[in-house]
């Protein structure tokens, strides 16, 4: 059996790495739409880009309308300014929200229609070029082709997808993240090792997706107890960048599995930022998921060496899970009940939840298979 495998043709990566880029820009077009957030703008991030399109003498316009995780209405707005303003190529400055918002905005400069028009489709025109700088560590959107994008009258976060969306260059400066606060530190961190972990435990998993896996795991492990105490350790900051950028890749060529199927939901209806969603359910899902891939997780409990070579793949697999657990603590995850969910709220929609994680297609992606009914137990467990 072969299997595909696609990262962005271009990744530059280090402190210094946006001032490294000016080839990428000068090639990318005329006039740039930088789609980003207030609080980029706020933190000077916006204006690092623009210095250095200034000097290059390339035009651009800005969008930083992105003020939550995207939704489509977000999307026709900035859709709207690239059009007015003749842009010709895309960059994405911010976490996952404003990369995702990029990517859906290049989708429906060439194709037609609404966001939501493409749920459950391949997007297949070609897009404007884009290029994309992360300043969380992170979703890895700078290294897939999917975006997601909440469709504000179905309450839905949509998983969208094609090739076409894998941004060109991506522009790893690990310096952007030194202003994250803990939240912004904690929730994509565990975002990144859900999709380490997921993509290594799916059945999609291939041999070279298991490099990348592996090696964010480890990285992130190390690295982001130490960045999620000291915001300003630069080490632990350009390791977490990367192990980001790894873990994209894993799920691009892998797919997530069932925690982000379930997670989805809960960032749709109760707003919970999405790193946190996936944070609030790893154990319980993979609890579930444990005796279907006990290989899988042991050789993750051995690679961060809380498992030894000589214990059983259960007891491996066991230990790894306690490792997961102990990370969430470790960032002080809260459960739904301290977020504020409101437990009447969220039993009242539950059948709704399971439906869409299921409809999702990532719950399918895991090596057991997932009923309706583990996926409500699921739910039902993140309240005891
Ligand atoms: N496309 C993909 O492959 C993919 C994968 C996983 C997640 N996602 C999506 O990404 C979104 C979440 O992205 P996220 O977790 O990066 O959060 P985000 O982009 O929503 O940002 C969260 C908050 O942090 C702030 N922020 C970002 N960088 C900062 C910095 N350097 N300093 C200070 N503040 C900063 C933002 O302004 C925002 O207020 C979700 O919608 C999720 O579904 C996409
Ligand atoms: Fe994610």
């Amino acid at each position: 059996m072969s299997s595909n495998f696609v990262m962005p043709k271009q990744i530059i990566s280090g402190a210094g790495a946006l001032n490294d880029a000016k080839d990428v820009f000068k090639k990318a077009g005329k006039k740039a739409l930088i789609v980003s957030g207030k609080v980029m703008e706020k933190v000077g991030n916006v204006a690092k880009v623009t210095k250095i399109l200034d000097e290059l003498s390339i035009e651009y316009a800005i969008y930083t309308d992105i003020t939550g995780e995207p939704t489509d209405v977000m999307i026709e707005g900035g859709l709207k300014v690239y059009k007015e303003e003749n842009c010709d190529f895309l960059i994405g400055l911010g976490g996952g929200s404003p990369l995702d918002s990029m990517k859906a905005i290049a989708a429906l400069v060439t194709n037609p229609g609404k966001i939501p028009d493409y749920m459950g489709k391949i997007i297949t025109n070609e897009v404007p070029p884009m290029i994309a700088i992360p300043t969380t560590a992170g979703t890895g959107s700078e290294a897939t082709w999917f975006t997601i994008i909440t469709d504000s009258e179905k309450d839905i976060k949509m998983l969208l997808k094609g090739p076409v969306l894998m941004p060109d260059v991506a522009i790893i400066d690990y310096t952007f993240t030194l202003t994250s606060p803990k939240s912004v530190t904690a929730a994509p961190g565990l975002d990144a090792l859900t999709h380490a972990i997921e993509g290594y435990t799916s059945r999609k998993a291939q041999l070279l997706t298991d490099t990348f896996a592996v090696s964010a795991v480890k990285r992130i492990f190390k690295y982001l107890p130490i960045a999620y105490n000291d915001g300003s350790n630069e080490e632990a900051r350009e390791q977490m960048a990367l192990a980001a950028l790894e873990a994209g890749v894993v799920i691009n060529n892998s797919s997530v599995t069932i925690v982000h199927g379930m997670s989805r939901p809960i960032g749709a209806l109760f707003h919970v930022p999405h790193g946190m969603s996936n944070a609030m359910l790893m154990k319980e899902c993979f609890s579930f998921a444990l005796d279907g891939a006990y290989e899988r997780f042991a050789d993750l409990g051995r690679a961060i060496k809380v498992a030894a070579e000589t214990d059983s793949d259960k007891e491996a697999a066991e230990k790894f899970l306690d490792a997961v657990e102990n990370i969430c603590k470790v960032c002080e995850i809260p459960t739904l009940e301290e977020y504020g969910v409101d437990r009447e709220k969220f039993f009242a929609s539950v059948d709704k939840m399971a439906d869409d994680a299921l409809a999702s297609g990532s719950p399918g992606n895991t090596i057991k298979d997932v009923t309706k009914d583990d996926v409500l137990k699921i739910y039902d467990a993140l309240w005891k």
